[in-house]
């Protein structure tokens, strides 16, 4: 089932299966453990990834969740899109924490810096959208974390409007292209309605230059770093950000980020052939979250899906909003275990469930034809036209956090796991039954 022959097996992807809060981070923390390199690989701030260890709580965006665990380097790859700021802050708050941040954590030179019109931008775009909507369509609004993350990858594929890491430790080459983009800029901004006076390109250029300063420790080449990792048989851990259903590519367009986040973003942000991962673990909820807009089939507008968020705490670790909740959608979560490539899968906040009368997973999708589809239709349009089809289970009273073994289960939350493991015929190999790294049954 898993290809496990050495020395590729040794290295693990952590992706999430639906749109994004799966519990990456926890499984990650966990996992760390058996690797010595953690590798972010997409994605910026956007992500908010917590660890909870013992009774200690901790939100991650840019650093992967492999630097609460001394003795393990962090990486940082170039497919990321870095907010400097950010990620100084960040790395102030967990060293004022004991958290030691050194040479273990490096960043990609060619990682691409989020500038603060990145983020004026991605805003002025939302609100820009959200006063346009027609009212028969609705808004054009994704409903972004406004981190900057679009137009930072817009510009990183733009080329000549962009700003590498390794820019920042070069004063005179940064001041000479932000005096270009500034004015470009400016005027972008002005004609999304932006009043704020026009960029300035000096100031600015002294800002960015003085935070390249303070990062210039761990500003690398990762790409090489990574490989003289493999080299010298070090694994590798590599950390997906939001999730399979918000890859730009495969997930639910236009209602997706701007990055490739499934595990087909590994290689070409990091720069390490996916040849080398043996082990793909996708993480889902045992039920299903999204934040922001787009189609969201198996969504609860009820009582039933309050409940299922209070119980849950789904509210955004990175922007505070309240998540959208509903039933387990397998449909989906086997369309994103397809196209990662998954070869195991880890069910967490399973506690959420206890104590529910009745249980829904959908298994199918009905069309406006009347037919019916197995398969995920990852277009936003075709998406939100789908009603989903339900099996229904029996629920379960007990509460499982201290439950130690998988065997220990209620019989009825067995047999919801048992389910799914069938449907996607992939093994679960971890069930997470709180937030805290114990709270995990691992399968042996
Ligand atoms: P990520 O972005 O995939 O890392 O996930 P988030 O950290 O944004 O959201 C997951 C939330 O669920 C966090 O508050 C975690 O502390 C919490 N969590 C993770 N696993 C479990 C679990 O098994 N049970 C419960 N109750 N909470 C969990
Ligand atoms: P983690 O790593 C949940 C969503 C946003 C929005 C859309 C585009 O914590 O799972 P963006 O700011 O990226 O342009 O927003 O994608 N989104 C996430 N939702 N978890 C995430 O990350 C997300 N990253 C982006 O809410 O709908
Ligand atoms: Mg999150």
């Amino acid at each position: 089932m898993t290809n496990r022959s050495a020395p590729r097996s040794r290295n693990t992807a952590v992706v999430g299966l639906q749109w994004g809060d799966e519990g990456k981070g926890k499984v990650v923390d966990l996992l760390t453990a058996e690797h010595d390199v953690i590798v972010r690989y997409n994605g910026g701030a956007n992500a908010g990834h917590t660890v909870e260890v013992g009774g200690e709580r901790y939100a991650l965006h840019l650093i992967p969740s492999g630097i609460l665990n001394p003795g393990k380097r962090n990486i940082i790859g170039n497919g990321v899109v870095v907010d400097p700021e950010k990620l100084l802050e960040e790395i102030d708050t967990l060293r004022a924490r004991g958290v030691r941040i050194a040479e273990n954590l490096q960043v990609s030179d060619r990682a691409h810096v989020v500038m603060p019109y990145h983020k004026e931008q991605d805003a002025a775009l939302e609100e820009f959208l959200a006063q346009v909507a027609s009212s028969e369509r609705g808004s054009l609004a994704i409903g972004t974390t406004r981190r900057g993350i679009g137009p930072t990858y817009a510009d990183k594929v733009q080329r000549s409007t962009a700003i590498r890491m390794g820019d920042l430790l070069e004063g005179d080459y940064l001041r000479d292209r932000l005096r270009v983009i500034c004015r470009l800029r400016s005027a972008e901004l002005k004609a999304l309605g932006v009043s704020a006076a026009p960029l300035d390109p000096e100031l600015l250029a002294t800002r960015f230059a003085q935070l390249g300063e303070r990062l210039r420790p761990h500003i690398t080449d990762t790409v090489y770093a990574l490989h003289d990792a493999l080299a010298a048989g070090k694994s590798l851990l590599f950390e997906g950000a939001n999730a399979c259903l918000l890859d730009i590519d495969h997930g639910t367009y236009p209602y997706v980020t701007s990055s490739n986040c499934s595990s087909l973003g590994i290689p070409s942000g990091t720069g390490v052939p996916g040849g080398n991962i043996g082990r793909i673990l996708g993480i889902m909820k045992a039920y299903t979250s999204r934040v922001g807009a787009g189609p969201f089939p198996t969504e609860l507008l009820d009582e039933t899906g309050s409940h299922i968020r209070e119980r849950g705490r789904e509210y955004g670790t990175t922007t505070g909003r309240p998540r959208r909740t509903g039933w387990l959608d397998l449909v989906a979560v086997k369309y994103s275990a397809m196209v990662c490539g998954a070869t195991g899968v880890a069910c967490t906040l399973f506690d959420v469930l206890t104590g529910f009368d009745k249980l829904k997973i959908c298994t199918k999708y009905r069309l406006n034809d009347g037919s019916t589809t197995d398969r995920f239709l990852p277009d936003a349009r075709t998406l939100a036209q789908v009603t989903p089809i339900y099996e229904t289970f029996e629920g379960w009273d007990e509460e499982i956090r201290e439950v130690a073994t998988r065997s220990s289960l209620p019989p009825n939350a067995a047999k919801y796991i048992a389910f799914i493991e069938e449907y996607l015929g992939l093994p679960i190999e971890m069930i997470g039954v709180g937030p805290d790294r114990r709270h995990t049954l691992v399968s042996a």
